[in-house]
């Protein structure tokens, strides 16, 4: 199929880095633009761990969005070894928190307050199973001994399995999955379980993190995020997953702004930002697959429908029209450089 408009439901982004104060100022509005909801992280530093503190962030959001945009921000509470099952019952009362998020201590970005061991959460997930309140899971393991392209399915032997088996009711989102093993277990087994693929893990493999788009030998930190990009069958594997009729997969960016100096540095953050072209590059995967008639679906029913929530009544049009992403946006006082900086994007999303 080759058209050259597509027009579908409005689409949500089901897993996003907002940040705070000055940045998230900056980089609202990119995700606002895009899409009528999104799921928003809570790992901030300290971390987003009660509703309290939910509802507070969620007012700062509110109050950073330009007046001209309509955008639901979907909190999140960020599990701890010590995050007590009241406050689960409280998020869950609250109406606005959708889900739990679980990083493994040490993990990725500010995840030092995270769970050290999953038993340490029994009575949590007891309630939120009972409750149907998701918990969307970092998968990757942390240990040491454990290679890092190797986690995430080590994650899925050591952690998911034996957790689905203790709690097989409750609701997993399995987050921004990069590995074939991940997608067939999301595919197959049984029970309330969902995963989010992000655009980079569609459109890149990890030779993009090590070396220029023409075959030039050079690290390129704008495409190091965790999990890590993997090799081309992994890549493959998602992008069957996105195009394929299972609706346990949608569209989740994990756009997570950093300070350019802060990527382009010894020690490099994780993350890849992509919030600013965010449909346009997901466009390119499915276009690429020949999958254009699964987008609506990937982008825009699959999320709310695990979610329970919603879908979206308004729609949005992406037009066949090449336009080059900027080198830069503002990130608070300094800035940051998108995924694809000074790159030709295929797609556009029409205003
Ligand atoms: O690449 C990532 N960046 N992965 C994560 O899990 C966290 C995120 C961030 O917050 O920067
Ligand atoms: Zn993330």
């Amino acid at each position: 199929m080759s058209v050259d408009t597509l027009t579908i439901a409005r689409p949500d982004d089901w897993h996003l880095h907002l940040r705070d104060g000055a940045a998230m100022g900056s980089v609202l509005q990119h995700t606002a633009r895009q899409f009528a909801r999104a799921i928003v992280m809570p790992n901030l530093a300290p971390p987003i761990t009660t509703t309290e503190q939910a509802a507070a962030y969620r007012q700062r959001i509110h109050q950073a969005l330009p007046r001209e945009l309509v955008f639901e921000p979907l909190m999140t509470i960020y599990l701890t070894d010590h995050t007590a099952p009241d406050e689960i019952r409280r998020a869950h009362e609250s109406a606005f928190v959708h889900a739990v998020k679980l990083y493994p201590a040490g993990a990725t970005t500010h995840s030092a307050s995270g769970v050290t061991n999953v038993r340490r959460c029994a009575r949590v997930f007891e309630v939120m199973q009972r409750i149907g309140m998701p918990l969307l899971v970092h998968g990757e393991v942390t240990s040491a001994q454990v290679d890092v392209f190797d986690r995430e399915r080590v994650f899925i032997e050591q952690v998911l399995i034996p957790l689905r088996r203790d709690f097989p009711l409750l609701k997993i989102v399995f987050e921004h999955i990069t590995t074939a093993e991940a997608v067939s277990y999301v595919r197959e087994e049984k029970g309330p379980i969902g995963a989010t693929i992000t655009a980079h893990h569609l459109l890149f493999n990890r030779n993009s993190i090590f070396m220029t788009t023409d075959g030039q030998p050079g690290m390129r930190p704008h495409y190091y995020c965790l999990p890590v990009l993997k090799r081309e069958a992994h890549r493959r594997a998602l992008v069957s997953a996105a195009t394929s009729e299972s609706a346990r997969f949608f569209l989740g960016t994990d756009s997570a702004p950093h300070a350019k100096g802060d990527k382009e540095a010894a020690c490099g953050c994780a993350g890849c930002f992509t919030a600013a072209s965010a449909l346009e590059l997901y466009m390119e995967a499915f276009d690429q697959a020949n999958a254009l008639d699964r987008f609506e679906a990937f982008a825009s029913f699959n999320g709310p429908d695990f979610y329970d929530l919603p879908r979206n009544s308004q729609t949005v049009t992406l037009a066949r029209s090449a336009w080059t992403l900027p080198a830069e946006f503002p990130l608070g006082d300094a800035s940051v450089v998108p995924l694809r900086a000074g790159g030709t994007l295929q797609w556009t999303l029409q205003a």
